[in-house]
């Protein structure tokens, strides 16, 4: 598939479960606690927060962005970019954990086609319903499912504002290499495809969490990584979208 060909077919995949296709924000954003649009979720802030109400109850993007915060990876890895595409989709209070990641794995493994023993996820170490749902009704194996800390698996745009836990989709370069060393830091072997944020806390500057007044969804696959994935070239800059 071309990366044009993923694009559409991520947007259909949503805008068939009721999710209404946005254009693209701005890469300047009206936010001012960032400079530039860093994700998928950014326009939805006033959303996630309860300061403005949504149009739609469901939404799908995909988002131009520049990543500020991994920008020192950039050109050290063969999947960090300045300027790269986030594709989303979004629940206002709408659908929750048990959906996205049923849409998640469908998007995955049905649309995209991705060989289930490919793909190990990973969620949030206190978040016992996430692995359940991956577990019981996805039908993962346990040990294909890794517990992660809060650096990794609880999900902030900022030092401050709309978060929660989440739980991402890893594609596997070499499965030959077995399940007793999984290590998802290892970016010879592992990608980090596509990241679900169950979006229901707000983080104030002292660092406490406070409920939102909706349980969200903020999701983001990374098209570069998907092209790279699909098209089976070495590193994203190899994909025909650069
Ligand atoms: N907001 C999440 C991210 O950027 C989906 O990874």
């Amino acid at each position: 598939l071309s990366g044009r060909e993923i694009r559409e077919t991520f947007l259909n995949f949503f805008a068939a479960r009721q999710h209404h296709i946005l254009p693209s924000a701005s890469l300047v954003p009206e936010d001012p606690t960032v400079l530039l649009t860093i994700a998928g979720m950014l326009p939805f802030k006033p959303i996630f927060l309860g300061q403005r109400s949504p149009d739609f109850p469901r939404a799908t993007t995909s988002q131009k962005c520049i990543r500020t915060n991994d920008i020192e990876n950039v050109g050290r890895t063969a999947r960090h970019h300045t300027f790269f595409e986030m594709l989303g989709n979004f629940s206002f209070g709408d659908y929750f954990k048990e959906q996205a990641i049923a849409w998640g794995w469908e998007i995955v493994t049905k649309v995209f086609s991705l060989p289930p023993d490919r793909l190990i996820v990973s969620v949030f170490e206190q978040d016992d319903e996430a692995f359940q749902i991956w577990h019981e009704q996805v039908g993962i194996p346990a040990h294909r499912i890794q517990r992660m800390g809060e650096d990794d698996n609880f999900w902030v745009s900022g030092p401050t504002g709309p978060c929660g836990p989440c739980s991402e989709i890893y594609y596997d370069f070499h499965p030959e290499q077995g399940d007793a060393t999984i290590d998802l830091e290892d970016d010879s072997r592992f990608i980090e495809l596509y990241n679900l944020v169950f979006m229901q806390y707000n983080r104030d500057v002292a660092g406490n969490l406070t409920p939102l007044q909706n349980q969200n969804i903020d999701t983001g696959m990374g098209l570069e990584r998907m092209a790279q994935v699909l098209q089976g070239v070495p590193n994203n800059y190899e994909t025909d979208l650069i």
